[in-house]
């Protein structure tokens, strides 16, 4: 088995990825451990953004320069400058590009894409469809890999990148179906599997974001960048954590304290519920703290005075979510909201042509920080990201194979796929007390209760000792279910394994970083330090766990200013 380029990950970045290269002729595979259409880019509600201007009017108009000034202001001054308007200049292609491909946007009146504003935006610039977006974008890229026949290989599970003198030699990987392990050889590889979110509890994010893809480049030595600074999102529903898209604030939603306070006046006096997202997370945890919430755990979203009419039009999933879940009717009554985790800021270290320091080896949409997030994401930011950094990792690689290299470390490989194999035969002779979903939880939660929104030294030491303690304990950990056909009991080890490696860098990352910065908020430490942080931080596998570096942002456009919403 062997490709000029494999890509590992099916969201829209990867196809993305694949599409670009496959139109520049090169041969190319996607791997993907679920069914194309069922990666989680589906899940994305409220939209994308670009600066198209068509909620705007011409004495108040946006520009790409404008949203890459708020997005890096949002970014809290950690995005690298020159990325961010590589990003954001690249947005109107890239939608325009979707819109020709198919996606069936909401339309205005004029017949033009509908854009809503989002939080820390100057101007309603997140581009939607309903609040389906990531669905109806995912479709539209999967039929263009159809068409372009280009293979994938579904319900594979990666293992091991593997490198041999700082060359890509291809991946060793599981076929779920029979729990088969190949060596596939490959050229390049580009890297789209997705973010780390299930390494916390209460998230938004599916059962597959264990971050593997993230944890595979760390473990074959790769540094990933900024991995302390996780998002949570103000809005999830309360008791399940489904997403409650910001486009529901978008649309002109308020927020409600126990008091009946629409108190974001307290915190963000001008941008209200539009403020960033690490600003309306930390204001609701604060009235939740402060006994202004509800049950002493969530607030209230109130779109009731909006209309039965907007709501139902503008968003569907989200009447249908809150009317499913928590048997809630938005039309005619407030819904119950919590912060949850929802993205992953930092991921493997790459520059804004998607390149690793690896030759061959290429990263783009969550696993990666490129970065154009910095410390906060602004919302309608990460699909953006998906496609202009998915088309620029697939015209990399096709570069880089344009240079004609060879294949490459191929004994390596092989051998390496053999080690795999003699590792799951141990894994399922081991006969420890603990079990996977034991262990699975255990550093959920603390990484929930302990690296949350809000941090402080003893949280996060405690944090870090337990997820030692955890990693001991994984080594004792049994299965209970000896097959090897479609095992997701050993799918769960294998993630949690790399899962324990990213707390690590995060907990660890989090301690270390003296100062609050967007997300990351510290009780401690509560004003942002720029002489002595402002930095990325590096992190690196050693022996005894992460070794930390630092590498410069790139601040040529714009001199770092306090944060004011
Ligand atoms: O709130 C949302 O719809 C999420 C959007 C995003 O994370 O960009």
């Amino acid at each position: 088995m062997q490709h000029d380029l494999l890509i590992v990950g099916s969201g829209l970045s990867g196809m993305r990825a694949a599409i670009e290269a496959r139109q520049r002729g090169v041969e190319c595979a996607v791997l993907s451990m679920v069914y194309p259409i069922r990666s989680h880019s589906v899940a994305a509600q409220g939209g994308i953004n670009a600066a198209l201007n068509n909620a705007t009017d011409k004495s108040n108009e946006d520009s790409w320069e404008q949203h890459a000034f708020d997005t890096v202001k949002g970014s809290d001054f950690l995005a690298d400058q020159d990325a961010v308007c590589v990003l954001t200049e690249q947005a109107i292609p890239r939608v325009y590009e979707m819109e020709s491909w198919g996606t069936p946007f909401s339309r205005l009146a004029s017949g033009r894409i509908c854009q809503r504003p989002f939080g820390g935006g100057a101007h309603a610039r997140t581009c939607y469809a309903e609040d389906r977006t990531g669905h109806n974008l995912l479709h539209t890229l999967f039929q263009q890999c159809l068409a372009l026949d280009i293979p994938f290989y579904q319900e594979w599970y990666a293992l091991d990148l593997v490198i041999e003198d700082n060359r890509c030699a291809g991946l060793v990987a599981m076929n779920m179906l029979d729990g088969k392990v190949a060596a596939i050889g490959a050229k390049a590889i580009i890297l789209a599997a997705g973010g780390a979110g299930r390494v916390f509890a209460q998230s938004t994010n599916a059962l597959i974001n264990s971050g593997s893809g993230i944890a595979m480049a760390y473990q074959a030595g790769i540094p990933l960048k900024d991995m302390e600074f996780i998002q949570f999102h103000p809005t999830t529903l309360y008791g399940t954590n489904i997403l409650i898209t910001e486009g529901a604030r978008g649309e002109g939603g308020y927020l409600f304290n126990n008091k009946g306070e629409r108190f974001m006046a307290e915190y963000a006096a001008s941008a209200m519920e539009l403020a960033p997202r690490d600003i309306v997370a930390r204001s609701i945890v604060t009235e939740i703290k402060a006994g202004r919430g509800f049950e002493n755990a969530y607030v209230h979203l109130d779109l009731t005075h909006l209309g039965a009419e907007r709501i139902t039009e503008r968003l569907p999933g989200i009447h249908e979510i809150a009317l499913r879940f928590a048997g809630v009717d938005i039309t005619r009554e407030p819904m119950p909201v919590q912060p949850g985790q929802h993205y992953t800021m930092g991921g493997i270290d790459c520059d804004a042509t998607c390149k690793t320091d690896v030759a061959g080896v290429y990263a783009c949409g969550e696993c990666s920080c490129v970065s154009v997030h910095g410390a906060n994401r602004l919302g309608g930011n990460s699909l953006l990201e998906t496609l202009v950094f998915g088309k620029i990792a697939g015209d990399s690689a096709a570069d880089f194979l344009g240079t004609g290299p060879t294949l490459s470390g191929q004994a390596l490989l092989n051998q390496r796929s053999k080690d795999r194999e003699a590792s799951l035969v141990r894994r399922f002779s081991t006969r420890g007390d603990v079990t996977v979903g034991q262990v699975y939880d255990d550093l959920r939660t603390a990484m929930f209760q302990n690296v949350g929104v809000y941090r402080e030294a003893e949280s996060l030491q405690l944090a870090c000792d337990h997820i030692r303690k955890l990693k001991r304990q994984y080594t004792q950990v049994g299965l209970t279910s000896q097959t090897r056909e479609f095992n997701l009991e050993l799918i769960t080890a294998l993630e949690l394994e790399g899962m324990l490696d990213l707390a690590q860098t995060i907990a660890e990352g989090a301690l270390r970083r003296q100062e609050s910065r967007g997300s990351h908020a510290r009780n401690d430490y509560q004003t942002r330090d720029d002489e002595n942080w402002l930095h990325h931080t590096l992190a690196t596998p050693g022996e005894d766990g992460p070794v930390f570096g630092k590498k410069d942002v790139d601040l040529s456009r714009w001199e770092p200013q306090e944060r004011k919403y």
